[in-house]
């Protein structure tokens, strides 16, 4: 990544220190922050939004309520939003840093060692998942009082974080997403995500709840215990395929050290209909929690750090060695520069909130508003009719799938799913009761595109297998023609000698 190479610099009130991530929509930076009368300072994570995005107004918008619903969350597994702003025409926002790697991560490094997490701590995990999930989900407001009734959406491992002291934290509660991705970042970008859609995200009418998450939490949990995914295919469309179908393999006779009355728990938690799920992830956690004590009444979390303090020492010392390294950087040639920014600014006239010159105004009505719009998104339909019937269209009609069609269907979902924040966006709700009526949604001009690319795509197929299996088949066929005649006039001729 380079990072030997990345010099310590300020942005904003922080000094970048290097950075962890740099994706195609934002780079996530480890970051000191900086004060002016500074005494002490932490490490915090900065997730900084690229200039061609922050300059497009409806990202901004989504960036900021992203904002909007994840600076409330307070609780030991989430990561908290401490700030954000607009700096160098950035957008950025400032996270609880964590300490550690994604659960992606660790699961691939314990893949190389030939290894994966003892069942006792992959269900301590997702007990904690679940607690700062349900926490969101049933997150109210406190100074307004307003029930945000927050959907993840995106739970996968690459969404969860666990420091090297085995603290787990839920990360990512973004509803923006890539919106000006290219096509092809953007395939790229669902491609991983598809395997963690819920088997209701296909479904007809259905308006997604909490129990989604749920689903990939119980996703998560399947591959803390089995090492790999549940749902993998050679493209998308098998992904979509097993989703659609949720037939889910008993994980006893996959990994026989799962306990039966665990392997309960997980396929409740798979269900594929949500009514037979968990009410809510705090069922989910108890359920995960009683077996714990009851099967491993010794379990004590601090067993996951000695777990990890194992496995990843190397990991450790070299990011223990970095972030020592960090600490030798001299901050105050940082601190003056900012100080004399700060004073800059002062005498021209502009105070330090306009050097994050947000919306940040939250009056009660502002925020029903957002909650009202916010809440309208999770209340839409996962597909609407015309993708979700070429979806299937094209899980059970077409038996040869093209990279191309693949390809499309990925940046399709993804588009579909900027397309509803855009028009939820456009629409915002007057106060009173909601009657949902996701049907009466504008069909996205693409729902053409795609059925042109689809029908286009498979009279393709068609064709190629006419082509290419037709001049075979007419050879057969004529083969068997001529060895029927053959037999015929044999048959004939010693008919006829043998009459005679
Ligand atoms: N608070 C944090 N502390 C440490 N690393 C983080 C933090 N937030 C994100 N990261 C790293 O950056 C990656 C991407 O972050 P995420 O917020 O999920 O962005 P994206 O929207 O690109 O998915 C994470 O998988 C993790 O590796
Ligand atoms: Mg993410």
């Amino acid at each position: 990544m380079g990072e030997s190479e990345f010099k310590a610099r300020r942005f904003n009130r922080y000094l970048l220190l290097d950075h962890l991530v740099d994706g195609g929509m934002a780079t996530i930076y480890r970051a000191r922050e900086l004060s002016e009368n500074m005494v002490a300072d932490k490490i915090v994570a900065i997730k900084v939004i690229k200039e061609v995005h922050s300059q497009n107004s409806d990202f901004k918008d989504m960036f900021l309520d992203e904002i909007k619903v994840a600076f409330g969350l307070v609780h030991p597994n989430i990561s908290q939003t401490y700030h954000y702003g607009d700096c160098d025409n950035q957008l950025f926002a400032v996270l609880e840093y964590v300490d550690g790697k994604n659960l992606k991560e660790f699961g691939d490094l314990l893949k190389k060692k030939e290894t994966s997490f003892p069942v006792e701590m992959a269900v301590y995990m997702t007990s904690q998942i679940c607690q700062g999930l349900d926490y969101a989900h049933k997150f109210t407001d406190k100074l307004s009082g307003l029930a945000f009734n927050i959907i993840h959406r995106d739970i996968s491992p690459h969404n969860i974080m666990m420091d090297y002291d085995g603290i787990v934290k839920v990360i990512d509660f973004g509803i923006a997403k890539a919106q000006s991705n290219t096509e092809e970042t953007q395939a790229g970008t669902i491609k991983g995500k598809i395997s963690y859609l819920a088997p209701e995200y296909l479904q007809e009418n259905t308006v997604l709840d909490h129990r989604y998450d749920q689903f990939a939490v119980g996703l998560v949990l399947w591959e803390l215990l089995m090492g790999k995914q549940l749902f993998t295919g050679k493209n998308d469309m098998m992904i979509l395929r097993q989703i659609y179908e949720c037939k889910i393999p008993k994980p006893t006779k996959l990994n026989p050290k799962i306990p039966a009355e665990l392997e309960k728990i997980l396929l409740k938690s798979l269900s594929k209909k949500r009514e037979k799920r968990y009410k809510d992830l705090d069922q989910f956690n108890r359920a995960l929690t009683k077996f714990l004590y009851t099967n491993y009444p010794d379990f004590n979390s601090n067993d996951l750090q000695s777990f990890l303090q194992k496995m990843f020492a190397k990991e450790i010392s070299k990011n223990q060695k970095k972030l020592r390294k960090f600490g030798e950087i001299d901050a105050a040639p940082f601190v003056e520069d900012l100080k004399e920014e700060l004073a800059a600014r002062k005498n021209k006239g502009i105070n330090e909130q306009t050097m994050s010159s947000m919306d940040t105004a939250d009056s009660v009505s502002k925020k029903r508003e957002f909650v009202e719009r916010y809440q309208k998104l999770s209340n839409q339909n996962a597909l609407n009719d015309a993708i979700r019937d070429s979806v299937k269209q094209m899980v059970f009609g077409s038996t040869s799938i093209t990279d191309d069609l693949d390809k499309t269907i990925s940046a399709f979902i993804m588009r579909q799913r900027q397309q509803k924040t855009a028009t939820s966006k456009k629409q915002p709700q007057k106060d009173g009761p909601k009657k949902i009526k996701p049907k009466q949604e504008p069909k996205p001009e693409i729902d053409e595109d795609l059925k042109e690319m689809i029908n286009g795509t498979k009279t393709d197929i068609k064709h190629e297998q006419e082509d290419e299996e037709g001049p075979k088949r007419q050879k057969q066929k004529k083969l068997i023609i001529y060895a029927v005649i053959l037999v015929v006039v044999i048959l004939s001729i010693i008919y006829v000698k043998f009459m005679a």
